[in-house]
């Protein structure tokens, strides 16, 4: 039977996030509602993330779950980069998967779901150099935040990564078709756009890189807010540094993983840069812009790492004083170099570096919180929040903050920062800058 209702899931980072809004245009297109929070489906999408450990079980557990009590089942697709990394294995491994969908075919996803309604179990994990935009539907409404993926893949091989894998080589897509995008995306409500990519620093067309391209956006207009994530220490170019300092729309905010602070490890991760190097790109972009936010990802517990190379690992955390930053515990990916190498690391060992590492960061993250209290500042609104009457809007360098107000989401209020948590800021409203 052909599906009238779905409901997409998306994990992991986003990219998925904007893989499954596109999903979903795609699939109202054809006709097909999205079902209401709560409410059951025809069709499921679970849009998977592989980056670390149990992604594939995961997976595979989700999907059991999505039996019914009477013993019926909506029709399931398995998307993104579990199902990129299982293939054909996946219908294999389940029963109840009858789509296989990979992160750079599921413009064919409505194709795909007629033949599954037939009865078919079809598998498409291609990986076509981003054909896939040509041919996704035009975007409508926007959040007033709005994703819009300009690069994908990954050319780095980082040895314990799995996204060159999953996602494939680097490309970036054509200048015209990400200006027309952004401008399609101002006009259906956005005013900030977070353009993505798993590499979105290495952004290059014609000759042109990410810092001409954020120029450009920054010429639309009613788009206040241009932001980018995530970046390659090695991609960290002069010009895109000089942006920050000179384009008043490329909001203070950098994220910019380093993954270790031990330059042994960095070595064996296959990291392009030292602790070094990675702090005098940092010192040039706070040179160009002195009040920029910086987050980073990290990993502990990767094979072969001392105390030692730990230590260092915080003493870069301190030197940086990062505003927010992500940890993982290292988790062997199969197919990657660092799977097999010796050295692996005891879990109580990973256990406790990744707790001592999130105190430090925690530190830090609250420290930068409170530097804010007392200062006025503009806050985009973005939604409700708990309170009847309070909003949840994001600062410049990407707090939350809540205020009272009666603005709507999308607009750009004034607010007076009263006071700093680990999470979020609380402010009052001053005035109302534009609607
Ligand atoms: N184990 C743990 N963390 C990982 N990451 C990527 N691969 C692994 C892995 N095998 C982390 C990195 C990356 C973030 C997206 O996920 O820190 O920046
Ligand atoms: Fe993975 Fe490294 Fe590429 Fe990031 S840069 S996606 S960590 S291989």
């Amino acid at each position: 039977m052909t599906p009238k209702s779905f409901r997409i899931k998306s994990f992991g980072c986003q990219m998925n996030v904007y893989d499954g809004e596109r999903m979903a245009e795609m699939l109202g297109a054809q006709g097909m509602v999205a079902a209401p929070d709560g409410d059951d489906a025809d069709l499921v999408v679970l849009n998977t993330c592989h980056i670390r450990e149990k992604a594939a079980e995961k997976a595979y557990s989700d999907v059991g779950r999505l039996r019914r009590e009477d013993g019926s089942r909506p029709l399931i697709a398995l998307a993104g980069c579990v199902a990129q990394a299982e293939g054909a294995e996946a219908k294999t491994r389940s029963a109840m998967i009858d789509i296989v969908v990979g992160p750079q075919a599921y413009h064919r996803l409505p194709d795909m779901v007629a033949q599954a309604a037939r009865g078919a179990r079809p598998v498409d994990t291609d990986m076509p150099a981003a054909a896939k935009f040509d041919v996704l539907p035009q975007r409508r409404r926007a959040g007033s935040s709005a994703f819009l993926t300009v690069q994908e893949g990954c050319d780095k091989f980082c040895t314990y990564c799995v996204v060159p894998y999953t996602r494939g080589a680097e490309i970036s897509r054509p200048w015209t078709a990400i200006v027309a995008e952004a401008q399609v995306l101002v006009d259906g409500g956005a005013r900030e756009i977070v353009l993505l990519g798993q590499n979105v620093n290495a952004w290059r067309h014609e000759g042109q890189g990410l810092a001409e391209l954020i120029r450009a956006l920054a010429r639309i207009d009613g788009l206040e807010r241009i932001r980018y994530t995530t970046s390659h220490p090695a991609d960290m170019t002069d010009a895109l540094i000089a942006a920050h300092g000179e384009v008043e729309k490329l909001m203070p905010y950098l994220h910019l993983p380093v993954q270790s602070g031990g330059n042994r490890i960095l070595k064996a991760m296959n990291r392009s840069h030292s602790a070094e190097t990675y702090l005098a790109t940092l010192e040039k972009m706070r040179a160009a812009r002195p009040d920029i936010a910086l987050s980073g990802d990290f990993i502990v517990g990767f094979p072969g790492e001392t105390e030692a190379d730990f230590e260092a690992t915080l003493q870069l955390v301190d030197a940086v004083g990062y505003a927010s930053a992500y940890s993982f515990k290292y988790s062997p990916r199969p197919g990657t170099p660092a799977a097999t190498m010796e050295g692996q690391i005891p879990r109580e060992i990973m256990d406790d570096r990744l707790q001592r590492l999130q105190e430090r960061i925690n530190a830090h993250q609250l420290a930068f919180n409170l530097s804010k209290v007392g200062s006025e500042t503009q806050i985009l609104v973005e939604r409700a929040g708990r309170r009847p009457g309070q909003m949840i809007g994001k600062s410049p360098w990407l707090q939350s903050v809540h205020v009272d107000t009666s603005a709507r989401p999308g607009e750009i209020i004034d607010v007076a920062v009263l006071s700093a948590g680990p999470r979020s800021l609380a402010g009052a409203v001053r005035r109302q800058v534009a609607a």
